[in-house]
């Protein structure tokens, strides 16, 4: 199987037009003005996307498949072209949700205001998708299942995406939250990528692990103990990302635990997003897992020194690879 004739494929079901407003010394209760606000058409399927990217502007076995508000496919149109991502979207009725982050560069903290979604999908939009994704996945292709799902759809719907695919030897990756996390680990993905909040969900804890109660070596080996029972549902590799306090790659053979400190943290939103891209782009390229996980690590950091989600800058990439700590924890 030659590396690069495989396609990685991303599923957008619920995308939203983000609006990112830069306040200073933000606080509720007062009235701002602001000049100019950053306007992405995004969904976590396109996070990931301009991810891959900005790794290497020449990827093009990338191609995202999906829904957009009937009112807003130029936009979507008109923005992926511009990055350069192949894209077919199936237009619906209804508007497409947008979230609002408000970024203050002076307090380093970010507020956000998170939309449901107003879409109508009908069964036969459902129907196109599935057909088309389908049509398009081809063996050995890896399929992208990620971010929330539509009101109205079923929780369902990534198990049976990818239990369509599974015949093809598709790889399939899992990067959601809630129910539409819980149904589809039905499908034994390939890859899953929660951070701490979506594994608590997982494993349904309680008390559920959190960020700050991870402070030695040890808490991070008996939170990696906790999900190697994952490992048995046939999920082949588990990413754990841990916000500023790294991340954790388990696999069969293999326990990972890597981070980067940091200064200059402007905006967190699609670290998520970066890392997987920047884990699949080095996996596409039979790099080790090590090296995937390296370079995972790097991006979900430099997509925290840029605004935007999935935006960042290769040459910060390439200096924070030499900065990666990774423990070998088996
Ligand atoms: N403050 C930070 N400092 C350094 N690295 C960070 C920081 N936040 C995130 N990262 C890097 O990005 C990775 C992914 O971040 P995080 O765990 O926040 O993902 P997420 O919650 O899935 O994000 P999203 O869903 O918005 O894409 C982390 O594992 C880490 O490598
Ligand atoms: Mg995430």
């Amino acid at each position: 199987m030659k590396a690069m004739s495989r396609k990685i494929i991303a599923i957008l079901l619920n995308p939203t037009i983000d609006m990112i407003y830069e306040i200073k010394n933000f606080k509720a209760g007062h009235t701002y003005l602001v000049r100019d606000p950053i306007i992405y058409p995004v969904g976590k399927a396109i996070s990931f996307s301009l991810a891959l990217k900005n790794i290497d502007r020449s990827f093009k076995n990338l191609k995202i498949l999906g829904f957009v508000g009937k009112k807003d496919k130029e936009l979507y149109s008109h923005f992926l072209r511009t990055h350069g991502v192949d894209f077919k979207l199936i237009p619906v009725k209804g508007k497409t949700r947008s979230n609002k982050t408000i970024i203050d560069p002076e307090m380093h903290r970010t507020t956000h205001i998170r939309e449901l979604g107003f879409f109508k999908l009908a069964e036969e939009n459902l129907n196109k998708l599935i057909d088309l994704i389908e049509k398009e996945c081809k063996k050995d292709d890896i399929i992208i299942c990620s971010g929330s799902i539509p009101q109205g759809v079923s929780s369902k719907i990534y198990s049976e995406i990818m239990n369509a695919l599974k015949e093809k030897k598709v790889m399939t990756v899992l990067d959601s939250s809630g129910e539409a996390l819980v149904q589809g680990l039905q499908a034994s993905p390939t890859l899953i990528k929660p951070n701490l909040t979506e594994l608590n969900q997982i494993l349904n804890l309680n008390p559920p692990i959190t960020v700050n109660s991870l402070i030695t070596l040890e808490d991070v080996i008996n939170l990696a103990e906790c999900a190697k029972i994952l490992l048995k549902k046939g999920i082949r590799y588990i990413l754990i990302t841990l916000g500023e306090k790294g991340a954790i790659c388990l696999t069969k053979n293999l326990i990972l635990y890597g981070y980067i400190k940091t200064s200059g943290i402007l905006d967190t939103v699609g670290c998520g997003d970066s890392f997987l891209g920047g884990f699949l782009y080095n996996y596409l390229q039979e790099k080790s897992i090590l090296e995937c996980f390296r370079l995972a690590l790097a991006c979900g950091t430099a997509n925290a020194l840029t605004i935007g989600p999935g935006m960042f800058r290769k040459k910060n990439v390439d200096s924070l690879l030499f900065q990666t700590k990774i423990h070998q924890l088996d």
